[in-house]
């Protein structure tokens, strides 16, 4: 039994005792989460000692930040801080090249990483389609569906031994020959190893929007093996998305737009949630603030927030200087180019304690100032960071250069979906609103049952707390239709599926707007939605700049463990 000084809830005290606190041989925990919170603090903070700095101050104060709950780094970071290997990074891109040779290489690596906790984005499209030649044989290749279905084994496998399932991302552009088979797979098989996502081109929106043909590209040589209307694909997407969640769209020139080092080379992928495009052999090691913790006399602490951004921001970086990286390249190009991903959670949860409902104008008005505010602050802070410690070694050439402004990170701000360290903090994840205002939820062999906590003080102050209101709001998991409850709450209190898709669009954007890397979001519709709908959704992401979409109609079906809460 560990005795906890700290409160935490029920589920979070389960998750840190299965997944995160250290064990002994025997399975028994032997760490309280403050040990744990010092563990990753100490260890992080003994890359100050590479820049003449002294560590013990720096991990107090990285400790006063995560042990408050305020600031969390993702979780291999939490996990394997201090360990022998100490790898700390949630996000991972590997080429996939087009020999045996090479796949397996990366499906090695792949496994490594895994292994370590991480996540990782696949982009099989340089390889050849299904039925062209193999000239070393004289045989038919199998195409990059027959591959990725062995990347999904290989993931079953190696997952069963390691403390988490890490995730992969699968990704095919839509002019690759094998395009239609990629975007219909999981209507018909598993790989629950995999989200899967198509990269479209501007080109390919261009003749979308004219109702014109494109062409399908054969990656191996560049002849083009046959041309289709963009329509008929779009629609396959859309059909294959309404129907099981999957494929995801990458909107892949906005990206590259975007891409700091293009000189270092052009994105072709994202980690497996999508919130961060990386360059192949890319890694970056994300953390998060909780934003429900900075709400004081009815607005936000930005003096605090001020304070806690240019700490996390640094903690990030240090975390590049100690981390030990199980693939060399990785290790070199993420040392190359020192992305970090600061983002937020705890969003829904600050909007209600501002009263503030989540599709009202104030909130995107709000999600847009609070976002500038950590970008200005991050990059400030890269900035002091690269005048006593350098600018990234790949800089020179960089978008960075070009503007005159020294960085010691390519990019800084990233938001991470946090599904499981929005559990530890007990805050809502990332920036969704909620899904269900109660609901129960089973981690191993526990259920929990979880009623959102502010609503609970809104009832017991407001005077509608009762047996009976608890009982509907358990059989309902939203306040819609409940009599007893004010029209003002059950506005502030929206759940995910009565917010427009438009409004969850808009919400994204808002925090696009000051992201340098990508905003993981799920676009939640009801489960009537028409698939002229989810069509609209796509376009409309691509017309806002969204550098990518996820949408996911309620009880479609998915094998993805990422949309499923017991991925965490
Ligand atoms: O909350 P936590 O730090 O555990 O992770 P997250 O914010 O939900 O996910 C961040 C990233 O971690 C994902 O985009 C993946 O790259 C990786 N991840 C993974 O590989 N496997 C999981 N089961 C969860 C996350």
């Amino acid at each position: 039994m560990i005795h906890y000084i700290m409160v935490f809830t029920d589920r979070a005290k389960t998750v840190l005792e299965i997944r995160y606190l250290l064990k002994n041989e025997k399975g028994e925990v032997i760490e309280t989460p403050e040990q744990m919170f010092h563990r990753v603090a100490n260890y992080v903070a003994q890359a100050e000692e590479l820049y003449q700095e002294n560590p013990s101050e720096w991990a107090e104060k990285f400790y006063e930040i995560i042990s408050s709950l305020r600031f969390l780094p993702n979780s291999p970071a939490l996990m394997n801080a201090g360990k022998p290997k100490a790898q700390l990074a949630a996000c991972f891109v590997l080429p996939v090249e087009d020999s045996i040779e090479a796949i397996f290489k990366t499906l090695k690596d792949a496994a490594l990483i895994l292994q370590s906790g991480g996540g990782t984005g696949f982009n099989f499209s340089h390889l050849r389609p299904k039925g062209d030649v193999v000239r070393s044989t004289g045989g038919i290749a199998s195409g990059p569906v027959s591959f990725m279905k062995i990347f999904d084994k290989a993931s079953d496998i190696i997952k069963q031994g390691g403390a988490r399932r890490g995730a992969n991302m699968g990704i095919l552009r839509v002019d690759h020959p094998d395009i239609l088979e990629f975007v219909r797979i999981k209507r018909f098989e598993n790989l629950s190893n995999f989200n899967i996502s198509v990269v479209v081109t501007d080109a390919f929106m261009d003749a979308l929007f004219k109702d014109d043909y494109y062409p399908l590209i054969n990656p191996r040589n560049g002849e083009v093996v046959k041309k289709l209307k963009a329509k008929e694909v779009f629609d396959e997407i859309v059909e294959s998305t309404w129907e099981t969640g999957d494929p995801g769209v990458i909107f892949i020139d906005t990206i590259n737009r975007y891409n700091p080092t293009p000189h270092i080379g052009q994105i072709e992928s994202t980690n497996p949630c999508g919130e961060q495009p990386l360059l192949p052999y890319e890694a970056c090691i994300l953390g998060s603030i909780n934003l429900s913790k900075y709400v004081k006399g009815g607005s936000i602490d930005f003096q605090m927030l001020e304070h806690d951004v240019k700490i996390a921001t640094r903690f990030l970086d240090d975390a590049i200087d100690v981390t030990h990286y199980p693939v060399p390249e990785v290790e070199k190009m993420h040392k190359g180019n020192r992305k970090i991903g600061l983002g937020v959670m705890g969003w829904a949860d600050c909007l209600v304690e501002l009263g503030i409902p989540y599709n009202h104008k104030k909130a995107f008005q709000l999600a847009e100032t609070v976002m500038k505010f950590i970008k200005e602050k991050s990059h400030e802070t890269s900035q002091e960071l690269a005048r006593k410690r350098g600018v990234f070694p790949n800089f020179k050439g960089s978008l960075w250069d070009k503007r005159g402004t020294m960085m010691r990170n390519a990019t800084t701000t990233t938001i991470a979906p946090t599904g499981t360290i929005s559990i530890i903090a007990d805050c809502s994840s990332g920036i969704e609103p909620y899904f269900l205002l109660a609901y129960k939820q089973r981690i191993l062999d526990t259920e929990f049952e979880i009623i959102n906590k502010y609503l609970i003080d809104f009832a017991q102050k407001q005077g509608f707390y009762s047996e009976e209101f608890i009982n509907e709001l358990r059989q309902k998991g939203t306040l819609r239709g409940i009599k007893s409850v004010p029209l003002k709450i059950k506005k502030l209190f929206k759940t995910a599926l009565e917010i427009t898709p438009m409004q969850h669009i808009e919400m994204q954007a808002c925090f696009q707007k000051y992201t340098d890397n990508a905003v993981s979001k799920t676009i939640n519709l009801p489960q009537r939605t028409k698939k002229q709908e989810v069509a609209k959704i796509f376009i409309l992401a691509y017309k806002k700049g969204l550098k990518g979409i996820t949408v996911f109609r309620y009880g479609s079906k998915t094998g993805t463990l990422l949309k499923v809460s017991d991925a965490h």
